[in-house]
């Protein structure tokens, strides 16, 4: 009897250390990241501070920092990155400052010349909103939603991303040109039918998730960069690529945004199609034979001389904050993905020493290979997803 009782104490004993062992290893990541954050990005506000302007940081280039105007679709990244800063520490100084660089972007608001207005106002203003709860917020939010949904073409049911001629894409003989990235900025119609209670907003979602979902993804569930509907009949007349290697190929980011916007859809939904089809997606991406160990991608999952091309840190942090949402559908298993992931970036590989890199947090993220811009740098948005990620970690671990 005796013995029964100490071999059933050492089992429950050893179940106890390991699990132990488990918690403070995620637990440690979380806080060294977040003290890197705190030197870093309080280097780069500071800086910002006493330049005495109001400055949103993007990237490096050429060895300097480059700063975009609030009609920059990366605007509103910086503003939420100090959001999530104060998610992590909950110390005042990042609510502050979120509230002053969110506030500094409130013209994006108006915004109808290209559909990126979701990503700007909600990763901003939709954190402004969900942390303060202040009235003001609402307005702006619902404003911005106005002023995307213009963008609807109703004949193929889709918000256009781009304008024909207009813009950094040129004209290359499209009509209603649709990204995958478009699928971020339905969040905030969500978000702004919740608020108003207008449901035009909703509906307008509702049909580009449901279009996004019948035309963009291949027989393998990767997905194309761009689709360009027919405004006049709603048919397919090409599927494209502008920041991918070829237009069969799967660019990284756009299997990211993908993944995330779906999630995004079955939050909001709970259309079961639209979980099957994140699922599927996961599938790709990490069955894939040219997905690295560390799960960092290429640039391109079809870049053409892998293992000798860019690594997209961004992808892999979109991709990440998407697995941790998605764990809590059903799918516990993906935790570890998103776990591997965040271990992966919180390394030296991937996370700057601080003083480095611009001040921002991570890098080796690429922009644009096509376009010969932003390769292996920093980018504002591969920061605010990894942040975004580990505040999800962080309330996961609890
Ligand atoms: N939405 C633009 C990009 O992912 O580069």
């Amino acid at each position: 009897m005796k013995r029964y009782f100490w071999n059933i104490a050492f089992i429950l004993g050893l179940i106890t250390l390991n699990s132990c062992r488990k918690q403070p290893e995620e637990v440690f990541i979380i806080d060294n990241v977040v003290s890197t954050a705190l030197r870093q990005i309080g280097y780069q506000t500071q800086l910002i501070e006493q330049s005495g302007k109001i400055l949103n940081p993007r990237t490096v280039e050429n060895g300097h920092v480059s700063y975009v105007p609030a009609d920059d679709w990366t605007s509103g990244f910086f503003p939420g990155t100090m959001w999530y800063m104060y998610d992590l520490t909950k110390d005042e100084k990042w609510k502050n400052l979120g509230i002053k660089y969110t506030g500094s972007i409130e013209e994006a608001k108006h915004l109808k010349w290209h559909h990126d207005i979701g990503f700007m106002i909600n990763c901003s203003f939709g954190n402004a909103y969900r942390i303060t709860g202040n009235d003001a917020y609402k307005d702006v939010i619902v404003e911005a939603a106005k002023s995307l949904s213009t963008r609807f073409c109703p004949v193929p049911g889709v918000i256009q991303s781009w304008d024909e001629d207009r813009g950094w894409q040129g004209a290359r003989g499209w009509s209603c040109p649709v990204i995958i990235d478009n699928m971020m900025n339905l969040e905030l119609l969500f978000e702004a039918t919740r608020l108003s209670g207008d449901s035009v907003f909703y509906n307008i979602a509702v049909s580009h998730a449901d279009v996004t979902l019948a035309n963009h993804f291949r027989s393998d569930y990767s997905s194309y960069h761009v689709i360009d509907y027919d405004k006049i009949n709603g048919g397919v007349r090409h599927k494209h690529t502008a920041q991918g290697y070829a237009h069969e190929s799967a660019w990284a980011r756009g299997q990211a945004w993908a993944l995330y916007g779906f999630t995004v859809c079955y939050r909001e939904t709970k259309d079961e199609r639209y979980l099957d089809l994140a699922g599927k997606i996961y599938n790709f991406i990490f069955t894939h034979k040219n997905m690295p160990a560390d799960l960092i991608p290429y640039w391109d999952f079809d870049a053409p001389n892998i293992p000798n091309e860019p690594r997209d840190a961004s992808a892999a942090a979109i991709t990440a904050s998407a697995l941790y949402e998605l764990s809590v559908y059903g799918k516990p298993e993906y935790k570890k993905t998103a776990d591997k992931i965040v271990a992966s970036l919180a390394s030296p590989a991937y996370l700057a020493i601080v003083g480095t890199n611009g001040n921002f947090l991570l890098m080796h993220s690429v922009g644009s290979i096509p376009h010969d811009n932003e390769i292996d740098v920093p980018l504002n948005y591969a920061d605010y997803y990894f942040l975004e990620a580990l505040t999800r970690k962080k309330a996961l671990e609890k």
